[in-house]
């Protein structure tokens, strides 16, 4: 199944002048083409070897093979997939998570607070990883998120260093005018000044819809209203207000622009050799320590179809398996807690309680409403032939239009604007308070929780609110004739922490994730007011005229947090 990035660029090449080939038949091609590959892998002599030709592992190959500096070598257990359509239309987003041939399926375990539900997690099985996966907003943090990974020891991690490498990743295209988005989300004021803070050499991507629903204003003035302001320059730093979002697309193009563009870049560079289908299975070490008493990397075991093959690193050895299989691969290789790694009969090289520990997930909460008749959303695409059927064609010609759009009208808030009154903001904090005093925190938990507390107190933005104009993303099944609208209310920093380990020495074995949703009851009590804040919106002209009535949850529905995952 593993081939080498050279035959795979014959192949790509072929398969990129036909527009419409089925991607089925691009893989088998491409399998068949290079099936008896990874020895001659495992064979070639790298000086780094990257697991995961995903969103950071595709990045930092590509930048260590350029001007031939360094040779790279890449495992990957997935394939890259050109010219599918699942992956490539931005509308079609979600529609390829839970699908095995790009998603590793992830669920979590049991999660108490969540009445024993496990909420599926996607990530991306795939060359590109999970932004071939993603919902293609491209959007940053705040400034003061990113000055905090500096300040806990990460040197060259704050805002302005890392606003060098944001301008050398991305290609900005600008809004034009005719993608008018009309007074609350000016497109002149986002036009003049958001260049300075993109680039427009990089490899990705970066452009603004071209498709407006009726929604997408009414909805801005109802959240200006309410006090959120509309944000012209949402990627300067400053992420707080309402603002029209850039996406991962190609505009030229109309397709997804995704991690796996690292890889077409490198395909005529012989330093960036890329194994497909092929899955690491243990880090290899040196027997003996360096003079510093450290443990040293020499290479990677990798499985293809069941056989194990081993590739040197002259080097260093890259991990950059994802949020998951990082901590997984660490713990088979024998770091991490030795308790756990004895469990499954590991050897412990070091002991490492840290691996796997201080997960956090951002939890949501959707709530889903329906809208008057007329209304145009997307949901038109499912209701309307006549509209499926323009929109179509339109894709096919100029590849832009609603097909070529994705989710762009997002909020970033303080929980001071959310909170209803300073009373109930007081009450969030207090929750907080006597959450923390009561509970033993890691020193790591303890930096952080400091960091968090002073991010609230400085109205860093805590709740995101996306608005998706469609139904579909939640519980209840869409109604073949009606148009619908979500608010997604989303905990930027939670305080509940998790953790996730290997459940098995089995290699194939997928880890257990226990990101242990709202087990701090601050985040509970802060996700309840994003989602009666939502409701204030809905009930907020001129949004309000156009919603007929919510229908999920049920109107009848009036207490505790609605979790969506
Ligand atoms: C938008 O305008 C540009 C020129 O300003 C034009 O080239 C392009 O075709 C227009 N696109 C649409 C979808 O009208
Ligand atoms: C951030 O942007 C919002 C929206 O434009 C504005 O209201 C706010 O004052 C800005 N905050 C800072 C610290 O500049
Ligand atoms: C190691 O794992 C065991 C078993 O889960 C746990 O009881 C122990 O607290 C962990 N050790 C550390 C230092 O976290
Ligand atoms: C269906 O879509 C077409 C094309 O956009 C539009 O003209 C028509 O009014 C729509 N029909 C309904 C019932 O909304
Ligand atoms: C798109 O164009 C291709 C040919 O280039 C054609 O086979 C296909 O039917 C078209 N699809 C639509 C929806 O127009
Ligand atoms: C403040 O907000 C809380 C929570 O929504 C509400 O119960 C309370 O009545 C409000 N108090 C005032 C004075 O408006
Ligand atoms: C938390 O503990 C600190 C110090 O012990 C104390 O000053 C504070 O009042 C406590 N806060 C709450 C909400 O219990
Ligand atoms: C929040 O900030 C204010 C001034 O900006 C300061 O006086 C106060 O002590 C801070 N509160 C906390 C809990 O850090
Ligand atoms: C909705 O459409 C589907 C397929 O077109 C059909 O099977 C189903 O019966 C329809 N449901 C309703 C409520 O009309
Ligand atoms: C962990 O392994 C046990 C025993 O094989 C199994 O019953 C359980 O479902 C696994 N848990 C997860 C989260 O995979
Ligand atoms: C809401 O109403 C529906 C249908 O009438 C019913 O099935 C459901 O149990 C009710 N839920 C609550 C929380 O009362």
């Amino acid at each position: 199944m593993g081939f080498r990035h050279r035959l795979v660029a014959a192949t790509a090449a072929a398969t990129l002048s036909t527009v419409n080939v089925a991607s089925a038949q691009s893989v088998e091609l491409v399998n068949r083409a290079t099936a008896s590959d990874p020895s001659s892998f495992a064979s070639q002599s790298f000086d780094y070897i990257v697991v995961g030709a995903g969103t950071a592992g595709l990045a930092v190959a590509s930048k260590l093979a350029q001007d031939g500096k360094a040779r790279v070598g890449i495992i990957e257990a997935g394939l890259y997939l050109p010219n599918d359509p699942l992956i490539d239309v931005p509308k079609n987003f979600g529609q390829n998570n839970g699908n095995p041939k790009y998603d590793w399926r992830f669920n979590t375990t049991p999660q108490a607070e969540l009445s024993g539900r496990t909420v599926p997690h996607p990530r991306g099985k795939v060359v590109g990883g999970s932004t071939a996966l993603n919902y293609l907003v491209f959007n940053r943090a705040s400034k003061q998120e990113y000055d905090a990974w500096a300040e806990i020891g990460n040197d060259g991690w704050d805002w302005n260093s890392l606003t060098n490498s944001f301008r050398e990743v991305s290609h900005y295209t600008s809004i034009t005018d005719n993608q008018t988005f009309p007074n609350s989300l000016d497109a002149n004021s986002i036009n003049s000044q958001s260049e300075q803070y993109h680039g427009t050499d990089g490899v990705i991507q970066v452009s603004y819809n071209t498709f407006e629903t009726d929604v997408q204003d009414p909805y801005v003035q109802a959240m200006n209203s309410l006090g959120v302001s509309t944000n012209s320059l949402p990627d300067s730093g400053n992420i707080t207000g309402v603002y029209n979002s850039p996406t991962a697309v190609d505009r030229t193009t109309g397709k997804r622009s995704y991690a796996a563009s690292f890889y077409v870049k490198n395909m005529d560079n012989d330093h960036f050799v890329l194994l497909q289908g092929a899955r690491a299975t243990k880090i290899d070490f040196s027997p003996n320590k360096n003079k510093d008493g450290n443990v040293v990397a020499t290479g990677v075991t990798f499985d293809v179809s069941g056989t194990s093959y081993t590739v040197k690193a002259g080097k260093e050895v890259i991990l950059s398996a994802g949020v998951f299989q990082s901590p997984q691969l660490l713990e088979l290789s024998g770091i991490g807690n030795s308790t756990i790694l004895q469990r499954f009969g590991i050897n412990t090289l070091v002991d490492l309680p840290g691996v796997g520990e201080n997960l956090m997930d951002h939890a949501m909460s959707a709530q889903m409403w329906q809208v008057n008749p007329g209304v145009v959303t997307w949901d038109q695409l499912r209701i309307n032939t006549t509209f499926a059927a323009a929109a179509a064609q339109q894709y096919n010609t100029t590849h832009d239009g609603v097909l070529a759009s994705t989710i762009n009208t997002v909020a970033f808030s303080s929980f001071r604007t959310v909170a209803d009154n300073d009373t109930a903001y007081g009450d969030l904090l207090n929750t907080l308070d006597q959450w923390i005093n009561s509970t033993s925190l890691t020193p790591l938990q303890s930096k952080q929780y400091d960091i968090q507390k002073r991010w609230i107190n400085e109205s860093v933005p805590g709740m995101e609110f996306v608005m998706i104009p469609s139904g579909g993303l939640t519980r209840t099944r869409p109604a073949n004739d009606t148009s619908y609208m979500i608010i997604s209310a989303i905990l930027q920093h939670p305080f509940s922490r998790g953790n996730v380990h290997i459940n098995s020495s089995d290699p194939m074995e997928l880890p257990a994730v226990d990101p242990k949703y709202l087990t701090s009851p601050f985040d509970v009590a802060a996700l309840v007011q994003g989602v009666q804040f939502a409701n204030k919106l809905v009930s907020t002209e001129p949004l309000a005229s156009l919603i007929t009535t919510r229908i999920d949850p049920a109107t009848n529905f009036t207490s505790g947090a609605h979790f969506e995952g």
